[in-house]
């Protein structure tokens, strides 16, 4: 066989694809590693799929996307997150992780850094590896309550970054980032001549505080700032693979590009279920955003009872839970639970090294599992510290 491409060494298994391979092999786990809602796509939007898929010809779409969608894209970003933008500042995309990638390849030379958020999403080092950049973490400590401060930002800078990501309410935290933070991390970015690409695939699943848009800060022909955005989280669509990214046009035109020549489009059938989701009532939406707040407090509940702390989360779809005290790695006591107890979470680890001596539940998990394996997962926490002290 001949060589393969050195390119795949640059892109490392994900810490929760490695969890859920593992519980895969053992019946009966309670799944609480990935945020993948446990809810159906609203039915209207299904329909709306189905409907649309009947009455036309489903032929290639344009590699930007369909323009009804884009419109309603435009739209939607100026009226919920104030970033007022055209259509030519839009292109769908195959989700969030289409248009992070997408954003990384319009923007960074190969062998630039890429500052990312140092705890976060385990998809950023994968791709800024197959982008040819090189990982340079941030911190977001524990002891600041994982929040963004520029300061640590600005002491990864170093003359080879490139592009800085951002991720506010962030994957696996759910801290909401401070808008002023926010707006000083535009300054530096500006001092610095750096990108920001800012991965907004939670921007509607906030449950106190409000969420800013960085891209809104600026206007957006001449900004630093690419947004990617995602239906899979919002309107219950992982599966759909629907995102978008919204940029300036001369960022954009090249996005268009690009994309034809890796995916050519995301599906049609899946933009037309956007369509639906967007222009469609959004009383769904709440409801489940509702719902994660209704598990997030009884996570937050069960865990104040049994002594045991968590990061409290303002948004998106997981909590943090400190595991500090049983002095093990997060990684042990998450094959531990697995084993022991049958309850697969991910590993602190799997997001950087700043939230080791944490795990991650996700609240995207049915009720029943979150509080039965919340409450195995207490037990067996507690045990260990009281063996530890
Ligand atoms: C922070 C973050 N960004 C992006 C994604 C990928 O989203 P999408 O399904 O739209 O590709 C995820 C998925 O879990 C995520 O947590």
């Amino acid at each position: 066989m001949p060589k393969i491409s050195s390119r795949t060494d640059a892109v490392p298994l994900s810490g929760i694809r490695e969890m859920m391979d593992l519980a895969a092999t053992i019946p009966g786990v309670l799944r609480l590693e990935i945020g993948d809602p446990n809810f159906q796509t609203p039915r209207a939007i299904t329909e709306a799929a189905f409907d649309w898929a009947s009455r036309n010809r489903v032929g290639y779409p344009p590699n930007s996307g369909l323009m009804e969608l884009r419109k309603a894209v435009a739209a939607k970003v100026g009226r919920v997150n104030g970033l007022a933008c055209g259509v030519e500042n839009v292109n769908v995309t195959v989700g969030a992780t289409g248009a992070l990638y997408l954003a990384l390849l319009a923007t960074i030379e190969p062998g630039m850094d890429v500052l990312v958020p140092d705890p976060g999403w385990a998809g950023y080092p994968a791709m800024v590896g197959l982008a040819g950049g090189r990982v340079s973490p941030y911190p977001l400590s524990a002891d600041g309550g994982f929040q963004l401060e520029v300061g640590a930002v600005e002491r990864a800078i170093t003359g080879r970054t490139g592009a800085i990501i951002v991720n506010s309410p962030g994957n696996p935290t759910g801290v909401l980032f401070a808008r002023d933070e926010l707006r000083k991390l535009l300054d530096l970015a500006a001092r610095r001549d750096i990108w920001i690409i800012a991965d907004e695939c939670y921007d509607e699943i906030v449950f106190e505080g409000r969420h800013h848009a960085i891209g809104a800060m600026e206007a957006i022909d001449s900004s630093r700032v690419l947004s990617a955005f995602s239906f899979s989280k919002t309107y219950a669509m992982t599966g759909w693979r629907l995102g978008y990214l919204v940029a300036p046009a001369a960022v954009s035109r090249h996005v268009t590009r690009m994309q034809a020549a890796a995916v050519s489009a995301a599906s049609a059938v899946a933009q037309a279920a956007g369509i639906a989701a967007l222009a469609g009532s959004q009383g769904p939406v709440a409801e489940m955003v509702e719902a994660y707040r209704r598990r997030r407090d009884s996570a937050m509940a069960l865990l104040d009872a049994a002594g045991i702390g968590y990061v409290r989360p303002d948004g998106a779809l997981y909590i943090m839970v400190d595991i500090r005290g049983t002095g093990m790695p997060s990684k042990d006591v998450a094959l531990a639970l697995l084993r022991d107890c049958a309850v697969c979470t991910t590993p602190g680890s799997a997001f950087g090294a700043e939230c080791e001596g944490f795990l991650r539940i996700s609240l995207a998990s049915a009720d029943a599992d979150l509080v039965e394996g919340l409450g195995r997962l207490a037990a067996y926490v507690r045990a260990r510290a009281t063996a530890a002290a």
